[in-house]
């Protein structure tokens, strides 16, 4: 069975094809980011237009990519929420209309399934069972993944998600939007252990995650050494160095708790933040003291984009699962 993906739930216009057999046949991908930067932050009306713009001719050039023509889809996925609502009914309304056009089922897909999912498009995905550490810009989410569609939440934030903190800290700092790959890439310079932020709720028993504490410590220091508003460089990459070293240990806390609880040895990172380069070596490092295996997307799996969408889609119609004709799409939805 093939598959035609279909994602547009925020700021990321993506299309994919997936085939049961041969794997991943295309995907294409038209990112908003520098329009909506100049807005510090993504405007919902302009992504909803823009979406509109891209969606077709990056289906065009997905099928062209794939060497196939439209007869050739048996299936049509879209991200049915969460998300912005005008965005999320674009993509609806194309994969509906496409599928009704072409006599072939639709399924709306929950966008943090396509996270979770991403990992099975690599040349060695994960088995199930596993714990999925889901870590994006709206959420952060630690799930037992007992087999496909099975979702048992752990734990996630009572406040702010992850990469939004990461994001909200960088503007704090005068980065430009979207500010957590930048505040990561200054990281790297700074010393992570001049400044002690504190590791929210670690102390406390549980899974669940909150980041709001540290986002008002990091304003606190920023304040702190700002002379005529400005920080100079070597305080701004220790600070920055500071947060993401708290945030990492924060989720690794999490994460070594849920492989404990569950007695799983395998665990799953996905979502935006997925992309961080010390989150990912300070979680390869506690699964091997676990005795357990890190299993990531390739990075550009790890933002938004078709490819997952049309992968769990392919997952749920090949299990003989569709929605009817209903233009349905859910802005707040839960995994
Ligand atoms: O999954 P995603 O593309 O969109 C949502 O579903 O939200 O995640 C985007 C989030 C943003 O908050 C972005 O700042 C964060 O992922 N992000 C990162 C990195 N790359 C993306 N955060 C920290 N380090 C990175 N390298
Ligand atoms: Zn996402």
């Amino acid at each position: 069975m093939r598959v035609l993906g279909i994602e547009s739930s925020c700021d990321e216009t993506g299309v994919a094809i997936y085939d049961g057999d041969r794997g991943l046949l295309a995907h294409q991908l038209y990112s908003q980011v520098k329009m909506h930067a100049e807005f510090g932050g993504v405007v919902p009306e302009l992504a909803s237009r823009d979406h509109i713009r891209k969606l077709l001719p990056l289906t065009e050039a997905a099928l062209k990519e794939a060497g196939l023509t439209r007869k050739d889809i048996d299936g049509v996925a879209y991200t049915a929420g969460p998300g912005l609502i005008g965005a999320l009914m674009v993509g609806a309304a194309a994969a509906r209309s496409m599928a009704m056009g072409l006599g072939v089922p639709a399924v709306g897909v929950h966008h943090m399934e396509g996270h979770l999912l991403a990992p099975m498009l690599e040349d060695e995905p994960p088995a199930y069972p596993f714990v999925a550490l889901l870590v994006s810009g709206g959420h952060t989410l630690l799930v037992d993944v007992a087999a496909p569609g099975s979702y048992v939440i752990l734990g996630e934030s009572l406040d702010d998600a992850a990469g939004e903190a990461f994001d909200k800290t960088a503007k704090m700092m005068g980065l430009p939007y979207p500010g957590g790959p930048m505040l990561s890439r200054i990281a790297e310079k700074g010393d992570p252990d001049r400044f002690s932020f504190p590791r929210p709720m670690v102390d406390r028993p549980g899974m669940d995650f909150s980041f709001s504490g540290l986002k008002t410590a990091v304003r606190l220091e920023i304040a702190r050494h700002a002379k005529d508003e400005k920080v100079d460089e070597t305080d701004m990459a220790d600070i920055a160095s500071g947060f993401q070293q708290a945030v990492v240990e924060t989720l690794a806390i999490k994460c070594r708790r849920a492989l404990r609880a569950t007695g799983y040895r395998r665990l799953v990172i996905a979502g935006g933040v997925s992309a961080n380069r010390h989150l990912r070596q300070r979680l390869d490092e506690m699964a091997k003291q676990e005795k357990s295996r890190l299993y990531y997307p390739r990075s550009e799996f790890c933002t938004d984009n078709g490819a997952m969408i049309a992968y769990a889609g392919w997952l749920r119609l090949s299990h003989g699962q569709t929605a009817d004709l209903a233009l349905q799409v859910r802005p707040r939805w839960p995994l």
